[in-house]
């Protein structure tokens, strides 16, 4: 007789052990998001054991405050720490993982995701008790959090691997074409795109100013010609057959009027155009998602961010959970009746839609 498995519940830690874990690594997230933005684990990474004092020499910090950073760092496992020549060290392994040079991989950059949402956690318990949602004013840190989050992305992936998975396109921007990009944030993408592809014209849309004045000022920088970046509100894009080739980076699932923008974009482009639409890859259905290692990031953020920024508009409040079979008939309701899903195993919870109408 074989032994059945043990239930997932059986195999997880008991709950005393994991809400003690939880809450630790909940207060320690943090300090790791702390340690990403002032360049401290930079700062340590192949450093030798070095005191409290040499560590805020080496990063430019307030001392007082870099020795309390690193007693959490040694108490949650992170930083070693040598008590009798009180010197603190970042093993490699670490290092590997919560430093610049780590790219995407980089964990501690998600961090500050976490204290940007922990900021409206009045404004979200209000919305528990009475409905409603949030505005993106509540949000501060939002244009700068994303940024950071999509430009490592759009860096490593967007030319060699994100628009071969569109049949045909590098060609045709190599030529030539106009492109639009809805919800561009601080217009990385389209920065990136135009520097390489400089026959081509880019527009990006996006509902916030601060957003949009990153964008032009990147742009401008780079001495870009051949972008456009305006603030509007893509609920009504007001376009028929302008474009090529439009994209959207994660800025379907949180729109207040998903359908409608879907429609405007089915509708902006010319015969033989194309639509990218990149967004999370968390299935509609919650069974799907119940072991997926980011599924509890993707839920929070979505009902501290996605979601309420939606309902605040007056929107239908789709939230990060929305792919899969409701993805697909949104897409098709708006036109699109040819529609090819990607999941590329190299981006973990995102999917790649090519939609051709
Ligand atoms: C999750 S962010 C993604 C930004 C960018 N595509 C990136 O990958 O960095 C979604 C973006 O959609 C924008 N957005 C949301 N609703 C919008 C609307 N109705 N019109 C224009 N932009 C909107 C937000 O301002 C935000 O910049």
């Amino acid at each position: 007789m074989t032994c059945p498995d043990p239930a997932p519940e059986q195999r997880r830690e008991a709950p005393t052990d994991r809400m003690l874990r939880l809450i630790n690594d909940g207060f320690l997230v943090l300090l790791v998001g702390i340690g990403h933005r002032t360049g401290l684990f930079d700062a340590l990474d192949g450093m030798p054991p070095s005191s409290a004092a040499g560590i805020a020499t080496a990063a430019g910090l307030n001392e007082r405050y870099v020795r309390e950073w690193l007693g959490a760092m040694a108490c949650g496992g992170i930083v070693e720490h040598d008590p009798t020549t009180d010197t603190f060290v970042l093993p490699s392994a670490y290092a590997d993982v919560l430093t610049t040079r780590a790219g995407p991989r980089n964990a501690a950059a998600l961090a500050p995701i976490v204290a940007m949402l922990a900021a409206v956690d009045d404004r979200i318990v209000e919305c528990f008790r009475h409905g409603g949602g949030t505005e993106y004013s509540d949000y501060p840190a939002f244009v700068r959090t994303m940024s950071e989050q999509s430009r490592m992305l759009f860096d490593l992936a967007l030319i060699p691997a994100i628009l071969p998975l569109v049949e045909g396109v590098v060609d045709r921007l190599e030529r030539g074409i106009d492109v639009l990009d809805v919800g561009c944030g601080s217009g990385h993408a389209i920065n990136v795109m135009a520097a390489r592809f400089p026959r081509s014209a880019f527009v990006g849309y996006d509902l916030l100013d601060t957003a949009i004045d990153a964008a032009r000022a990147e742009s401008q920088a780079l001495g870009l010609t051949n972008t456009t970046f305006e603030q509007r509100d893509t609920a009504d894009l007001g376009h028929d057959s302008a474009f090529d080739f439009a994209t959207t980076f994660s800025s379907i699932h949180d729109q207040a009027f998903p359908r409608r923008v879907l429609a405007g974009i089915a509708r902006s482009l010319r015969p033989g155009g194309v639509y990218l639409c990149a967004d999370a890859g968390y299935s509609c259905h919650l069974g799907d998602n119940i072991d997926l290692p980011y599924a509890p990031l993707a839920y929070t953020i979505s009902t501290m961010h996605c979601m309420p920024v939606s309902l605040g508009l007056g929107g239908e409040g789709l939230g990060e959970a929305w792919a899969g079979p409701q993805a697909l008939d949104l897409l098709a309701e708006a036109g699109f009746g040819d529609v090819i899903r990607h999941t590329p195993p190299w981006h973990e919870g995102f999917d790649y839609y090519v939609c051709r109408i």
